[in-house]
This record gives C-alpha cells, structure tokens and sequence, in this order.
C-alpha cells in the first residue's frame, strides 16, 4: 500500500543520512595511538622549523621576548589587541607587586567585516580613531603631560625585526587587505596614530599567544607556553635559545626566548581530515594553508558542522526542502554549535530554535539529536587534536616524561603550567571537557598531574601591557 511505501522511502532514506553520520566518525577518528603520532610529528615539526627558515611548515617565529613578566613592574600601559572577531582596547596600572595589578579600562567591540577586506588605510585608521575615543574618554587629572606607551597585540603571523617591530607575512582567519604583506605593522599603527595627533608610542608588537604567555607568568613563574583557542589556535612557549639554530645571534639574557609557533599551519598528512575539510579549505581565502587551525578553530568548527547538516539535508530530506541560508558559508557559528551541543531541554529546543534560524523548518527530535551528534563528533576532534597539540610542546621541552630534552628525570616532572585563552575553550565546556580528558590519557596520570591548564580571560591583551613594561625595565637597567 501507499503508507507502507512510504514508510519504507523513510527508512531508506533515514539509513542514507546514518550512513553519512557513520563516515563523519569514522574520518574524524582520534584513537591515543593516533593522537600520540601526532605529538610526535608536531615536536619533529617544532625541532625542523627552529633549524632552518621554511624547514617546516611550523614557521616558529623569533619574538625577541627572553624576559617574561615577574609581578614587579610599574607604570601605566595601553594595549590595543586586534584579534581575529574582536578588538579590545585596555588601560592596566602596575604597583610593583601581582597584587596591585590594576586593569583599569576595557573597552570591546566586534570587528566589522567591512574592515577584513578594506585597505590597509581603513584598518589603521579605525584603530587609531577607536584609540582616540578610548583616550579622549579618560578622566585623569592631568597636572602633567603624560607620554603613553602601547603595546599592539596582533593576533596574525609576523616576522619580528624586534619587540617593537615586525612585518606581516599572511593574514589568516579570513582577513585579506592585499596591500600589507610585508608591511611593519608597529609602524603602520604608529603612522595612523601620529595622522591623527595622538602622542602615543607603539613601544611593542605581540602576539596574542605571547601576551597570554606574560599574564600567565606574571601571575606564575611555571608559565612555560600559552595556547590560544579563539577564532583562530595558535601557541607559543619558551626555547632555550641553543636550540634555536636558524637564529644567527641568539644572545638573550635569560637564555631562552620566546617563540611563536604559528602551530595553526602544522601539517600532517595522519590528520583526520574529512570531505569537508577539503572543502573549507578549497573553498577558503587561504587554502592549503591552515590546515591545523580549520580543524581546531573556532571560525571554522561551525562551518564543518553545517556542511555536513548540509550534505544530509541535499541527500534525503529530513530537513524538508533544502535551505539557501543553510547554503550561505560561515552562517552557522561555533557558539550556536556549542549551543546545540550543550542543549539540555528534553525536546532539545534550543536545536530546533538554531536550525529553525538556518531556515530548517520543525523537524523531528531524533533528527535533533542527529545534528547534536555532529556537534559532538565535529568539537571531539577539534579538543583531541589540540590536546595532542598541547603535548607536543610538552614534548619538545622534555616535560611529557618520555626522558626525551636534555633535562634529567627530576626536571621532567617539575609542574609545568600551560596558560589557555580563546573564546572556544573558555565557552565551550565540550570542548574543554574533551581537551582535559584527552591530555591527560596522552600524558597518563602520573605526568598529568604535573602539568596544570590555566584558563584566562583577557590574558592577551593585558599580558601584552605587562609584557611592555617589563620591556621596559630592562632597557632603563641597561641603559643604567
Ligand atoms: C591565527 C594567527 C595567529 C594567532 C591565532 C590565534 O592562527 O595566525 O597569529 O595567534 O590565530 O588568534
């Protein structure tokens, strides 16, 4: 009969769309055994990239920072963090003491797309009238013409020349203004600044990891790395400098310096990339490159789930007629899937209300629950494989307790405290909860217990401040 057809037409297809669920989790697979040839391969990348310019695809940049921040700065700093969907403007004060850091002023706002693609002109400028606004706001009592310094945090790849200059080599993150690869972008910023009469001096130019870095050791001296995960994932961590053997004159103080891994752009080709990944990336401002950051990213985890609701929807259609929002790239963000994701009404409400906002019409709850499952297998991979990220370093420092790094067993076990900043591991709790479980099966409890993750709001920008002040203090001692 017709009833019985139909029935029939709907297992099929119901079957169809498991099906494509079964492959996403068998692609995005992440067993240990995979997870700890990946740590392997990034500490191999980390070793090949600081012995020859290009000998990887880990670009591991030169910061110039050997001193991090200890508690004893002073003085009244700026920072001014253009990230990858925001930008914040900050004022901290410094007393001397870790307790008497003071953030004074925040100011957020989210960076209009317009500005992703304009010139470089536009970007400048923006920057330097949001500064003025911040400035102009300010309600000290000035009996005395105050000299402002700024740090600029940059959360994008550049080839320092020193802690205050530096050139972009390649925007990420979906930004393309064409005219700045090669640019200083230290003297781009101080350029719009002056335009616009602001007596302020771009005194540093930091990454956003080596901001998190600073706050993280400011607060605590076992801050040996930092991890952002936020729009984009990057990391960075400290190296003795004997190590960095592309370096021609590695004279540091401390010893060590910092370097930024641009671990976004790690390759290997063990990865578990999907149909999917493949055509992000082909699709993307940059593909070929990132390939690490576009499984990990926060830009990127929500456009991987709607591609695969799409692929099921274009296949049966238990998301009724197919949907030219739901066609639409990067419509679906990474907080909406982690709102589905962590969805805990019975009817799972908050599912229906996004996909509703995506142009699904109601659907059936067991088809809910589907899109809830893509979620999960899409953000599991992501925290599994930036764990295997976070040991890596580990590794390559000798802190994992494999005995590897030329420090002796007592060494290897000392506490070791990664700082962690980014939007997608402080709002996502799946994912937090996800990155946790797996470092610590990598590392195995008795390692795991030395080895503390700390998470930090803000922690780039005002890291940068601290990171410019302690600058500070070691040119007035040497000047001395
Ligand atoms: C991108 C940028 C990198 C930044 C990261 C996190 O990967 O290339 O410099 O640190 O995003 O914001």
């Amino acid at each position: 009969t017709v009833a019985v057809r139909r029935r029939m037409k709907g297992k099929r297809k119901w079957k169809k769309v498991v099906g494509i669920l079964r492959d996403l989790e068998e692609a995005c697979e992440t067993p240990l055994g995979r997870l700890r040839q990946m740590v392997d391969a990034i500490a191999v990348e980390m070793q090949a990239g600081l012995v020859s310019e290009g000998g990887s695809k880990l670009k591991m940049l030169l910061t110039f920072v050997d001193d991090l921040p200890n508690g004893s700065e002073t003085g009244t700093y700026y920072a001014l963090h253009l990230g990858g969907s925001y930008f914040r403007i900050i004022r901290v004060h410094l007393g001397g003491q870790r307790s008497t850091l003071e953030v004074q002023d925040v100011e957020r706002h989210s960076i209009p797309t317009s500005l992703m693609n304009s010139t470089s002109e536009v970007l400048f400028d923006f920057l330097a009238s949001s500064l003025q606004m911040f400035i102009e706001k300010e309600v000290f009592n000035l009996s005395q013409p105050v000299k402002r310094e700024l740090a600029f945090t940059f959360s994008f790849p550049v080839k320092q020349t020193s802690i205050s200059s530096g050139v972009l080599i390649k925007w990420t993150k979906g930004f393309a203004i064409s005219e700045m690869a090669g640019e200083d972008i230290a003297e781009c910023l101080q350029g719009a600044l002056n335009k616009r009469g602001l007596d302020i001096r771009v005194a540093a130019l930091v990454n956003d990891t080596v901001g998190a870095l600073s706050f993280g050791h400011f607060h605590d001296p076992d801050t040996i790395a930092a991890v952002v995960f936020g729009t984009g994932s990057n990391a960075c961590y400290l190296e003795r400098t004997d190590a960095i053997i592309k370096c021609q004159n590695p004279r540091t103080t401390s010893g060590s310096m910092v370097v930024n891994m641009e671990w976004g752009n790690f390759w290997s080709s063990r990865l578990p990339r999907t149909s999917y990944d493949l055509e992000l990336d082909a699709e993307s401002m940059n593909s070929n490159d990132m390939g690490f950051e576009k499984m990990i990213g926060g830009m990127y985890l929500g456009d991987i789930v709607r591609r695969v609701i799409l692929r099921m929807s274009q296949e049966s259609d238990i998301f009724g007629p197919i949907s030219s929002i739901l066609s639409t790239p990067f419509v679906l963000r990474t907080n909406s899937v982690s709102a589905m994701h962590e969805d805990d009404t019975p009817e799972l409400l908050e599912v229906a209300r996004i996909l509703n906002d995506l142009g699904v019409a109601e659907v059936a709850l067991k088809v809910r629950k589907l899109v809830v499952k893509i979620c999960d297998v899409v953000t599991r991979r992501a925290a599994r494989l930036a764990a295997a990220g976070i040991a890596g370093i580990l590794k390559k420092v000798g802190r994992d307790g494999s005995g590897g790094g030329r420090r002796s067993d007592k060494q290897i076990m000392r506490r070791t405290v990664v700082a962690v900043e980014g939007g997608l591991y402080l709002n996502y709790r799946m994912f937090r909860e996800y990155m946790d479980e797996a470092l610590r099966d990598i590392l195995g409890e008795d390692v795991a217990q030395h080895v503390v993750i700390k998470a930090m709001e803000d922690g780039s920008s005002i890291g940068s401040a601290l990171l410019l002040a302690s600058s500070q203090s070691v040119q007035t001692i040497q000047s001395l």
